[in-house]
């Protein structure tokens, strides 16, 4: 299989950065751990299990939109685009999506350096002809996309409802900064799991993020394993359950890591405890609204053009505009 060159745009002390946000995040009151650090290459790999859960809906429903609305998208933003895809896994859409709009490159962007060269791998072999030009790197910071493609109009592709991983604030600086990546007259290709609401219960939704055969809660506890490999840890992972639980007040499901007695261990040589019924806050998936949604495009630069929905309204498919800009009145 052919090997595509990784650029590496990721931090060169990854390992120092992971022990500084545990050390920094397991500092704090209510102890926290940033999500990104889930995805090594077993929390990857566990990720993609997710996916293929009966109570996790939001992949095969975004699929499904994708599928059916393929024709339409592609009319709409035309051949001869640079796809550069935002946290690319080993993503099942994105074959739908190259083969629908004839793109010029492909240009997968994922924080697992390792998974990421083995799927680009896979998926430049399936698409003999199209530059695949995979970026390690955290696309929550500024990264630079690879020289090849600047002059190139340019489509990024958000599914997954990633975005939903962040808060408000964070959402629409993230957004912001697509634009700026992607440049004017680009567009986004952007799947946001919707808010409960008829149809979509808090259960159905709770149960999405704590399967019954104890996936999740893999990953979940993948972070305390990480620790341990990486960071020296002494964490007794069987202290720890995993959570998942819809906080109404910030339209959220929370993640959390509970101890299930009273626990104490050190990372990188510093000790911290929790007492029983404590935990450790390891994810957030917000679930917005259309207006939100859509809102939220208009306070980060961009327009919203179409919106894609299964019948039963779980999960939007949108596509959105970054205007070249007109003099304002
Ligand atoms: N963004 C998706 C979601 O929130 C996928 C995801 C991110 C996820 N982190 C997760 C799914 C943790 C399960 C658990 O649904």
């Amino acid at each position: 299989m052919p090997q595509p060159l990784l650029v590496r745009d990721d931090d060169p002390d990854f390992a120092g950065e992971f022990a500084a946000a545990v050390l920094a995040g397991l500092s704090q009151p209510q102890k926290v751990i940033p999500a990104r650090f889930f995805y090594d290459r077993i929390g990857s790999e566990l990720f993609e299990a997710i996916t293929g859960l009966p109570e996790y809906y939001p992949t095969r429903t975004e699929i499904g939109i994708l599928t059916q609305n393929a024709a339409a998208i592609a009319a709409s933003i035309g051949p001869g685009r640079a796809v550069i895809e935002f946290g690319s896994g080993s993503s099942a859409k994105t074959p739908l999506l190259l083969r629908a709009t004839a793109p010029a490159a492909y240009v997968p962007v994922d924080i697992s350096a390792e998974f990421l060269q083995q799927s680009a791998g896979a998926l430049a072999a399936d698409f003999p002809g199209l530059p695949v030009l995979p970026v390690a790197a955290d696309f929550t910071a500024p990264f630079r996309l690879p020289a090849s493609i600047t002059a190139l109009p340019k489509l990024g592709f958000f599914p997954g409802s990633t975005l939903g991983n962040l808060a408000p604030d964070a959402a629409i600086d993230l957004l912001r900064g697509f634009a700026a990546t992607l440049g004017e007259g680009s567009w986004l290709l952007i799947g946001l799991d919707n808010a409960p609401g008829e149809g979509k219960s808090q259960g159905s939704l709770e149960a999405a993020y704590d399967d019954a055969q104890g996936v999740t809660a893999a990953f979940n506890l993948n972070l305390l394993h990480r620790m341990n490999r990486e960071l020296g840890g002494t964490i007794n992972t069987a202290d720890f359950a995993h959570r998942a639980v819809w906080n109404a007040d910030l339209g959220r499901i929370e993640m959390h890591l509970v101890a299930r007695r009273d626990t104490g261990f050190t990372v990188a040589g510093q000790p911290f405890s929790l007492t029983a019924g404590a935990y450790i806050h390891t994810e957030n998936s917000h679930k917005w609204t259309l207006i939100e949604q859509r809102l939220m495009a208009r306070a980060s630069g961009w327009t919203p053009h179409s919106c894609w929905m299964d019948p039963a309204g779980l999960f939007a498919v949108h596509l959105w505009r970054r205007p070249v800009p007109a003099m304002a009145p």
